[in-house]
């Protein structure tokens, strides 16, 4: 694993814009493995600060990683609205080309199937990640095992916790998700997992240097051939 430490967040996502600046102008069909949370939110600003210096996003296709069940789009906390005030309403990619789990779908096993069938169209050039604090990614939750296809997962009582700062009351957090598997993590060209500040110094250590282990999600990219973590100093501390 590629690990770089920037003082603060903001150069690091301007570091992880222009890595997909490079992904975006060297390819007539780039398509790039979105993720929601507090985390690449400087990237999301570094990489609309480029569109409005000229770099064209009309031909990039977006994929996000997971979206709450229960939420509709104009949720304030849903996964859509999320992606839409911090990155889609502010460049000009696509409304054709975005692709999010619908969280709302009757039948959630067709919308799982329908959302692999949207991944194996547009294999992923540049995967963002941003990490749990018990090192889950995207909503692939430590567990016995971890899901190779998209999926309804129960969130982990952790998760709920810690994502609450988003919501009103702890009871208003969802308690399930739909998230891309691991599969489709793994099978990106290119991964670039993001995380700050200090809550997250323990669980980037056990990432990065522990075990490959399935209630440690975020190790099994150790096994990728190219990921690049883009740490600042205070979630580097374990390092
Ligand atoms: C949510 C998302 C994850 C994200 C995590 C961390 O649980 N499903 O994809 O990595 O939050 O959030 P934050 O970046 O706010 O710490």
């Amino acid at each position: 694993m590629n690990i770089r430490v920037f003082d603060t967040p903001h150069d690091a996502g301007i570091y992880v814009a222009a890595l997909a600046e490079q992904v975006i102008q060297s390819r007539p069909d780039p398509v790039l493995g979105l993720a929601t949370g507090s985390t690449p939110i400087p990237f999301y600003d570094a990489l609309v600060g480029l569109h409005r210096c000229g770099l064209d996003l009309s031909h990039v296709t977006t994929i996000n990683l997971d979206e709450y069940i229960g939420l509709p789009p104009t949720h304030e906390q849903s996964y859509a609205h999320f992606m839409h005030t911090h990155l889609f309403s502010r460049t000009n990619i696509r409304s054709e080309n975005i692709h999010i789990p619908n969280g709302m779908a009757d039948d959630l096993a067709a919308e799982c199937a329908r959302y692999d069938d949207v991944i194996r169209a547009h294999p992923i050039h540049l995967q963002i990640l941003g990490i749990g604090v018990n090192g889950h990614i995207g909503f692939n939750e430590p567990d016995d095992l971890l899901l190779s296809k998209t999926h309804v997962v129960e969130l982990r009582p952790e998760t709920v916790r810690s994502n609450a700062r988003f919501f009103e009351r702890i009871e208003d957090v969802p308690r399930r998700a739909i998230t891309m598997g691991v599969q489709a993590i793994l099978q990106a060209d290119q991964i670039v997992l993001m995380a700050f500040g200090p809550e997250k110094a323990d669980i980037i250590a056990r990432a990065v240097l522990g075990e490959v282990r399935t209630d440690v999600p975020a190790s099994i990219l150790q096994l990728h051939k190219r990921v690049t973590v883009v740490l600042d100093r205070a979630s580097a501390q374990g390092l």
